[in-house]
């Protein structure tokens, strides 16, 4: 095809092979940080196809500046918080994301953040390499257990499910709040005010939007346990960080683990970093080689059939086929 489109960086071999077979008019950004706004405005005009990932704010504005010839957004993420759907549905235009080949990964990260935040892994190496570990201790650096512990899942979704699944390998007890109910994993359905009150972990999993943003305030963390741990894999916009600060610096929770922040990358002077019992890592929920090979293909398939006017495998807004 010699459509133009514009891809906002590098991506994984699948999918990028699968551009090259398809498309003559590749223009890819090939630095190793995003394009700036000016540079995907100039850079993506004219282009009947969009390959972008979460990094890139995909709003009204840049599809106009784009221009009306734009046919198809494809975002190599299953979250697509960064793009205003609204808009692209008001212009008709389909926005393909990746759900599904990730689902695992994220729910392994999950549980390798709650471990780690549980038996404090992270600190317990800024410990050994700070060159104090003098003796074993009966008291040194203790933990939470997670067999017969309650799991609290704020968001029961593919991610949320899968977390569950593995929750079932550690004898933990799972509870969930979701707007629907689902039978999976002997999770049971409860009302947030509950699962915050009866877990012992609460772990995130929605969606972030206008009704999930700051979900997690202070009113939500004064509800937990002091013994819980919270774990955040969704967005960082779902957080209220310094309601989350105040809560981890005055141990009115145990301890947190981040693998999203707000903003993106967080900044080096932000007060999270300056506590021990705050696991922060940098999105890596879905950075498996396997699984990011898996997201490039999804997207470039996206971006193909869009492209040929047919249904988009996996679009977020299926009200622009009615
Ligand atoms: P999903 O299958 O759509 O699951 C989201 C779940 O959240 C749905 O079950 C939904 O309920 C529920 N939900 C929506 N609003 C809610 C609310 N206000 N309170 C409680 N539950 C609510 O999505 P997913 O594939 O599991 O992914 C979830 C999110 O994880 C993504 O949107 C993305 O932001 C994030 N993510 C992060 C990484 C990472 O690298 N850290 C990787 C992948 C995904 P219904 O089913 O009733 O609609
Ligand atoms: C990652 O955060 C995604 O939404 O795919």
């Amino acid at each position: 095809m010699s459509s133009k489109i514009f891809v906002t960086r590098i991506i994984p071999a699948p999918g990028l092979m699968l551009l090259r077979e398809h498309f003559s008019h590749l223009d890819l950004w090939t630095a190793d940080l995003p394009p700036s706004r000016a540079e995907l405005i100039a850079r993506a005009h004219g282009a009947e196809g969009l390959l972008c990932l979460l990094t890139e704010k995909v709003d009204g504005e840049l599809m106009d500046a784009i221009g009306s010839q734009l046919k198809v957004i494809s975002s190599m993420s299953v979250g697509v918080d960064h793009i205003d759907v609204s808009a692209a549905t008001a212009r008709r235009i389909p926005v393909g994301n990746t759900p599904g080949v990730l689902t695992d990964a994220t729910a392994d990260q999950t549980f390798a953040l709650l471990l780690a935040a549980a038996r404090r892994l992270a600190e317990g190496e800024r410990y050994l390499r700070a060159g104090k570990w003098v003796t074993w201790s009966p008291s040194l650096l203790l933990g939470a257990d997670l067999a017969d512990a309650t799991l609290g899942l704020v968001g029961f979704g593919r991610i949320g499910q899968a977390v569950a699944k593995r929750a079932q390998g550690f004898d933990l007890r799972v509870l969930y709040h979701s707007p629907s109910a689902k039978s999976a994993y002997n999770a049971q359905p409860v009302d947030l005010n509950t699962l915050l009150r009866e877990s012992d972990f609460v772990s995130i999993h929605v969606p972030l939007n206008a009704q999930t943003s700051r979900l997690v305030n202070a009113d939500f963390l004064s509800q937990m346990k002091p013994n819980a741990v919270l774990v955040n894999t969704a967005r960082g916009g779902v957080l209220d960080q310094t309601a989350l600060y105040h809560a981890l610096k005055s141990n009115r929770i145990f301890a947190a683990a981040l693998d999203v922040t707000d903003p993106e990358p967080l900044p080096m002077d932000s007060p999270l970093l300056e506590l021990e019992n705050c696991l922060i890592v940098p999105h890596l929920g879905s950075a498996s080689k396997k699984t990011r090979d898996l997201m490039s293909l999804l997207a470039a398939q996206n971006l193909v059939a869009g492209l040929k006017g047919e249904r988009l495998p996996h679009c977020f807004n299926p009200q622009v086929y009615q």
